[in-house]
C-alpha cells in the first residue's frame, strides 16, 4: 500500500561535520546545516566553492557520517536507517560511475542487474530510460564516445534505474556547453513531473533560478538564506534602478551622484560601466536620479527599472562582490 505522502522528502537539522577541527576553529565542512525540502519539489543548494554542498549531499546520501545534528531522507534517519535511505534514493555525482568501454545500453542494463532487477526487467527499464533521456540512438555507442551532455544524461538515467523517491544531483551541468545544459535541465524537469523530489547543488544562479522551486544559499557550511527565487529577489530590495554609462570616467562621477541618493547598497560593475541600486519608490527614484544627472552634465547611455537578478542576491548575501565583478558577472 502507498505510504501517506510526507510534507518533506529531505530534512536536516543543525547538521555539523568538522574536517580538520582545531582548538579555535570548527574547521570547514558543515556548521549547522538546516534544510527542509518539500516532497515533489526541486530544491537548489547554492553556494560558492567550499561552501559545503558536496558534504551535505554525501551526508544525506549516507556516504559520510554526520558529527552532530540529525537528518532524514524519505522519512528515514540517515544515521540509523542508512539502508532504508539508500534503497529510496538516487545519486548523480560529478564523478559518474559509468564504464567508458560499454555502450550506454550495456551500462544501464548493468546498473539494473546490480540493483537486483531480472535481466528482463533491467532491459525494459533501460529502454524506458534511453527513451526518457533522448539516448535511444546513442544507446549502442560506447560511452567513451559520448559528448559531455550525453554523458551527464546517461549518468542521470543510471541514477534512476530503480525510480528513486529522492534524487540528489551534485552540480549537474558544470563544464557543459549551453545546449547540453538545457538538455540536462529538461531531463531534471521531467523527473519532477514524474513525482521525484530533486535536490541539486549548483554554482550557477541561472540554473537555480530556472529549475528550483526553493533555494538555500549556503556559505561556510550554513544556510544564510532560504526561499523561492522570487522571495529571495524581493528580500534583496525589490526593484532596481540600473544606469549604464558611456565610459569608466562617467561611472566614477555617476557613482558619486547615485551614492548620495541611494546610500551604500549600490553595485558598480566596472566592466559593463553599469551601476545598480535598489529602489522602493520606482518612479520617484527614477525622476530623482535623472534630475541629478541633468544637473551634473552626465549623459547616461541607459536608465532602466527592473527586478533584481539572482546574481545580485547571491553577491549580496555571500559577500562575493569583488570576485564576481572581477570575473565580469554583470548584474
Ligand atoms: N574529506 C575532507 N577532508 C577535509 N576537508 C574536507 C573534506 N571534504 C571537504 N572538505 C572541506 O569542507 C569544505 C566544504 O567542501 P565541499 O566539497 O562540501 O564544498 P562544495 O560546496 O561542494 O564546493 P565545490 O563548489 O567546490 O564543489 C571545504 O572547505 C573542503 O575543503
Ligand atoms: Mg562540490
Amino acid at each position: 500500500m502507498e505510504k501517506k505522502q510526507r510534507p518533506y522528502a529531505i530534512q536536516a537539522y543543525d547538521v555539523k561535520k568538522h574536517f580538520g577541527k582545531t582548538e579555535k576553529n570548527d574547521g570547514p565542512g558543515l556548521n549547522g546545516l538546516t534544510l527542509e525540502v518539500p516532497t515533489g519539489s526541486i530544491f537548489g543548494l547554492l553556494g560558492p566553492n567550499g561552501a559545503g554542498k558536496t558534504t551535505a549531499v554525501k551526508i544525506l546520501t549516507t556516504l559520510l557520517k554526520l558529527d552532530e545534528g540529525s537528518a532524514f531522507v524519505a522519512g528515514y534517519d540517515v544515521s540509523k536507517e542508512g539502508h532504508c535511505v539508500r534503497s529510496r534514493i538516487g545519486l548523480a555525482g560529478q564523478y559518474a560511475a559509468v564504464d567508458e568501454q560499454l555502450t550506454g545500453r550495456q551500462n544501464l542494463e548493468m546498473f539494473g542487474r546490480l540493483n537486483r532487477l531480472t535481466l528482463k526487467q533491467a532491459r525494459r527499464r533501460c529502454e524506458q530510460l534511453l527513451e526518457q533521456f533522448d539516448l535511444v540512438q546513442a544507446g549502442g555507442k560506447p560511452v567513451g564516445k559520448y559528448s559531455g551532455g550525453m554523458r551527464r544524461r546517461l549518468d542521470l538515467a543510471a541514477s534512476l534505474i530503480v525510480s528513486p523517491e529522492v534524487l540528489f544531483v551534485d552540480e549537474p551541468t558544470t563544464g557543459l556547453d549551453p545546449l547540453a545544459r538545457q538538455e540536462v535541465w529538461q531531463a531534471i524537469r521531467s523527473l519532477k513531473k514524474a513525482g521525484t523530489t530533486v535536490l541539486l547543488t549548483t554554482q550557477y544562479l541561472e540554473e537555480a533560478d530556472l529549475l528550483a522551486d526553493r533555494i538555500s544559499i549556503l556559505k561556510e557550511g550554513r544556510v544564510i538564506r532560504e526561499g523561492t527565487p522570487e522571495t529571495l529577489k524581493s528580500e534583496f530590495g525589490g526593484d532596481r534602478l540600473e544606469i549604464t554609462l558611456l565610459s569608466s570616467e562617467d561611472v566614477a562621477v555617476a557613482a558619486g551622484v547615485v551614492r548620495e541618493l541611494a546610500g551604500s547598497s549600490m553595485i558598480v560593475d566596472e566592466q559593463e560601466n553599469r551601476i545598480s541600486v535598489p529602489v522602493s519608490d520606482r518612479t520617484g527614484s527614477l525622476i530623482k536620479v535623472a534630475s541629478a544627472f541633468a544637473g551634473s552634465g552626465l549623459e547616461p547611455k541607459d536608465i532602466v527599472l527592473r527586478r533584481p537578478t539572482l546574481d545580485e542576491v547571491f553577491i549580496h548575501f555571500t559577500g562575493e562582490t569583488d570576485r564576481k565583478q572581477k570575473e565580469g558577472v554583470s548584474p
